[in-house]
């Protein structure tokens, strides 16, 4: 099967490292326009745009491609899929319509609403005004979210109301959300998804913020680890049971089929698990550590699911083993970008058996690696504990140089600290 993976970042590079792991050939995996870590493992076409239907719809016909695999949210905006689709391509990544479930934040509860699947109680304003009486209404503290794509910089959680409200002004052109805050712990869950039916693949965690300690600034993540070994017994199926199958059942009877992964953002509060967010593909950085325990194939899971034959598929199993991912950022992420500078180390940072390193922002610039700003790489580390895992993983990133970066020290730690008996913290092998 030849197997077209769209987008750049470091959840491309795991996702084609876990193609490769599990069973496909590197020959037989193109990527556009990829980076330069993606080009050591897969055929990249930098001049081809990931976003435009007809170029990615000609060159799949062109290189006779089986299965198109979308990466970011960008092609399904466009409407990539809907274009191979109409080509007769398998592509993994929902239709334009569909992807609205993360593009429309209120599209999204009119779904959960519809659907009865657990969520925040929101407002949705059209005016400053309003805003200010939800914010009133809701209390602190305040959740303030744009109603629409913003390059994950759309939310804040905030307990000053005038930065509430500043934070609403930038975005009332979207339209706002004001949201309950829920207080409780953060957990990412995917499902895989024919349109029909759904399969769950490992849970994990996200460091949103830029700094230890969940100081600083949102970013796209920072760091995650799988699995959580404190989730109560029957979670995954539970959230198949409450959000995702309903959702997806009520995303087919509007007649916008989901066929993709459908990430499940939740937060485990003291009255039961609400939705806080849902996105129309894989999670950056939890799919570094997900599709790291991945033993299945992948690529039968992403095409049967393409397919519409989801149930026909094997059920995704991970390795016992846990992984951890930390993300080397350049200086200045999020706030301002810095400019392009030398990487290295990195071949002796993937030097240990335990760790690999999936590329985000990187590119050769002759024999030179450069890091070109924003999230450069996320340092993925496997072992049979969180502790292990930490240790490889921080050892790995101290051999990388890249002048003003930064990496958070405390991925996995509380996990880590509780996991004292050496033991790993799934002792079984399953999607726990
Ligand atoms: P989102 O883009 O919707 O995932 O929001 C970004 C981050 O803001 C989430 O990962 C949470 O940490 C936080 N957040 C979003 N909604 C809420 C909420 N209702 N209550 C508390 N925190 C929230
Ligand atoms: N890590 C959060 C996201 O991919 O949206």
């Amino acid at each position: 099967m030849k197997i077209l993976v769209l987008g750049q970042g470091a959840r491309e590079h795991a996702i084609i490292k876990s193609l490769i792991r599990t069973g496909t050939p590197a020959a037989n995996i193109f990527a556009a326009p990829g980076n330069a870590g993606i080009a050591e493992d897969a055929q990249t076409f930098a001049t081809l745009d990931p976003n435009s239907p007809t170029d990615v719809t000609a060159f799949a016909k062109e290189h006779g491609i089986d299965l198109v695999v979308i990466g970011p949210e960008a092609p399904l905006v466009t409407g990539v899929s809907d274009a191979l689709r109409a080509e007769g391509i398998a592509v993994f990544g929902p239709s334009q319509k569909a992807a609205q479930l993360e593009g429309s934040k209120s599209f999204a509860k009119e779904v959960m609403a519809a659907a009865d699947v657990p969520t925040g109680m929101a407002r949705e304003c059209r005016t400053i005004d309003e805003v200010a009486s939800a914010l009133d209404d809701l209390g602190a503290p305040y959740v303030v979210k744009a109603d629409g794509l913003a390059a994950g910089k759309g939310v804040i959680v905030t307990d000053d109301r005038e930065a509430a409200l500043d934070h609403a002004r930038k975005f009332i052109d979207m339209g706002i959300l004001v949201e309950e805050f829920l207080d409780g712990q953060e957990v990412s869950l995917f499902f895989l998804s024919d349109g029909v039916s759904v399969q769950a693949l490992t849970p994990a965690q996200d460091y949103k913020r830029a700094y230890d300690g969940d100081a600083g600034p949102n970013t796209g993540g920072m760091g995650a680890y799988s699995p959580l070994p404190w989730l109560p017994e029957g979670f995954v199926e539970e959230v198949e049971r409450t959000v995702a199958m309903p959702t997806i059942l009520e995303m087919a009877r509007l007649g916008a089929p989901f066929v993709g992964l459908l990430y499940c953002g939740l937060i485990i509060t003291k009255r039961g698990i609400r939705v806080i967010e849902f996105n129309a593909r894989f999670g950056d950085p939890e799919t570094q550590v997900v599709l790291r325990r991945l033993v299945t194939p992948l690529a039968e899971l992403l095409h049967k699911a393409a397919i519409g034959q989801l149930q026909g598929a094997p059920v995704a199993r991970f390795a016992k083993n846990v992984a951890i991912t930390v993300v080397l950022a350049s200086e200045g992420y999020p706030d301002s970008s810095a400019p392009n500078r030398p990487i290295t180390g990195l071949t002796e940072a993937e030097s240990n058996e335990h760790i690999e390193i999936a590329h985000a922002a990187t590119r050769l610039e002759g024999d030179e690696l450069m890091a070109t700003g924003g999230r450069v790489l996320s340092v993925i580390s496997m072992a049979e504990t969180f502790h292990h895992a930490r240790e490889h993983a921080y050892k790995a990133i101290e051999k990388i140089h890249l002048k003003g970066s930064h990496y958070r020290k405390d991925i996995a730690k509380k996990v880590a600290d509780a996991d004292n008996d050496g033991k790993p913290g799934n002792d079984s092998e399953g999607n726990n």
